[in-house]
């Protein structure tokens, strides 16, 4: 943050008596964020609420007054590394208080709201551990903490904390780049039988319209040419028009796509139930929502799915992406897979591999199942050895790896808009974005970064595409 929005954001009077012991008015703030976007999205929101207590981001942790560690419980793996990297801090805090410094640690995001006070228990360095539903609340908790409060909360606020947190200042929002995200949906009531989301998450909420479009409007003005709405669930957002009518998702995009001087709108994560005719409507008719869908299925097999709680067959999958697909020819498909999920057998796995082929994905996640505490999926019997779903995997991946380097080589040839990004690698070469979420380098002068330029792709490398103006 520069010292200009600094003396924009008048902090209250309270905080000041907070500033650092030299009086500079500048503590650093370094904020780690682990999995997916909806944590980046709450990341930058906590940074803009932080910044109002004279908290500047830094990248380099050795500088921190403070550190978060915004979390993610998703796999166990994930969950774990939140514990390895809190005993270096605790490492790193004694360090700094033998050099007369103090450094505060703060966990954040879905390991806090799963395990609260444990990690105050397993943790001693932790000084605030702090759930997805109350970041308003983060500043507050770490004045208390700097009392000698230990603070857990991670309660559902009954309060929009939405409401509470700042939106930041044009300047900001500029530095942040070209395209930005913004969530308007969080929590989930689809309780898939392996996931912890609608425990760490909570259930589903909506934001409303008119702070939805407030805050898009914002990014515009700030330089922002993409927004990409996110949410846990995403196309089960809803929400209410102008005159009280009933709005979906794809209501929302009609909306979004009516803001002068946003060219580019996105969504994820979707699940295929909610998938309803106006959204797929919007794929139809709006040009400013990208030919691009994460319409994640997990498995191909219907007794997979059936116990996995989906609520859909491979066949009513399948059926839904030919309806997307006629309506917008070009869409490229992502989605996510687990394997070895308690009581897959051959057969199943190969079913989600036939699933696979008939989809033929642009790009795709894919993980090995991992129990989670609490989940109904941790009771199944059946558990697959870690060995089958590690051999499993690597079928999987090498499958859709090959999809993923068809669907790169297929666009060699093509003129494409791409939305220029940022700098690329090498001088005078900047990263854009194709409408199917591919990087592209091409020479192009750092000024037309946030253009639209057409381009012709060449070729291709593991994870981008090469490309010539035309
Ligand atoms: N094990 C493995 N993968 C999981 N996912 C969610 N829960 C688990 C789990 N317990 C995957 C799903 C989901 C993605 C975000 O993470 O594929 O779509
Ligand atoms: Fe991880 Fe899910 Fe939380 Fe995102 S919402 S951080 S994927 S557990």
């Amino acid at each position: 943050m520069t010292k200009d929005s600094l003396t924009l954001d008048a902090p209250a009077t309270d905080d000041l008596q907070l500033g650092p012991r030299d009086g500079s008015n500048s503590r650093k703030v370094f904020i780690k964020t682990y999995g997916c976007q909806m944590n980046v999205y709450d990341s930058t929101r906590m940074s803009d609420a932080l910044s109002r207590d004279g908290y500047e981001p830094t990248e380099d942790m050795e500088e921190a007054d403070l550190v978060l560690l915004n979390t993610c419980h998703i796999r166990e793996k994930a969950a774990e590394k939140v514990y390895s990297a809190l005993g270096r801090l605790r490492e790193m805090k004694k360090r700094k208080a033998a050099d007369g410094r103090e450094m505060m640690i703060g966990v954040t995001g879905c390991v806090a709201q799963a395990e609260g006070e444990e990690i105050l228990r397993r943790a001693p360095a932790v000084d605030v551990v702090i759930g997805p539903q109350t970041y308003h609340r983060l500043p507050d908790a770490l004045r208390r903490a700097k009392e000698g409060q230990r603070v857990v909360d991670t309660e559902y606020a009954i309060e929009d904390k939405f409401e509470h947190l700042p939106i930041a200042e044009k300047t900001k929002i500029r530095a942040r780049g070209v395209t930005a995200f913004l969530t308007v949906q969080e929590g989930c009531d689809k309780f898939c039988t392996f996931c912890v989301v609608p425990y760490t998450r909570g259930s589903e909420v909506s934001r409303p319209v008119a702070q939805i479009v407030e805050e898009a409007e914002k990014l515009v003005d700030g330089g922002v040419r993409e927004i990409t709405l996110l949410g846990q669930n995403v196309n089960a957002w809803h929400g209410a028009g102008p005159t009280g009518e009933a709005w979906s998702l794809g209501d929302l995009l009609y909306r979004l796509a009516e803001i002068p001087g946003l060219a580019r709108l996105r969504y994820t994560t979707s699940h295929p139930r909610d998938m309803d005719d106006r959204l797929i409507g919007a794929h139809r008719d709006l040009r400013t929502l990208m030919p691009y869908l994460h319409l994640p299925v997990q498995a191909g097999s219907d007794r997979i799915l059936k116990a996995m709680n989906r609520r859909h067959t491979a066949a009513e999958y399948l059926a839904l992406i030919e309806k997307i697909r006629a309506a917008r020819p070009d869409i490229a498909l992502s989605g996510d897979f687990i394997v070895g999920f308690p009581g897959e057998t051959d057969q199943d796995f190969e079913d989600t591999l036939k699933l696979i082929e008939e989809v033929n994905y642009a790009q795709a996640f894919s993980f090995k199942y991992s129990t989670r505490p609490g989940t109904p999926g941790a009771d199944l019997k059946d558990q697959v050895p870690e060995e089958v779903k590690t051999e499993r995997l690597e079928r999987l991946q090498a499958l859709l790896l090959k999809q993923q380097h068809a669907f790169a080589e297929a666009c060699v040839g093509k003129t494409v808009d791409i939305l220029l990004e940022k700098p690329g690698r090498m001088p005078g070469q900047l990263i854009g974005r194709s409408p199917w979420l591919q990087s592209v380098n091409v020479d192009a002068k750092a000024s037309q970064i946030g253009d639209i330029i057409n381009v012709r792709i060449t070729g291709t490398s593991t994870n981008s595409l090469f490309a010539d103006l035309l």
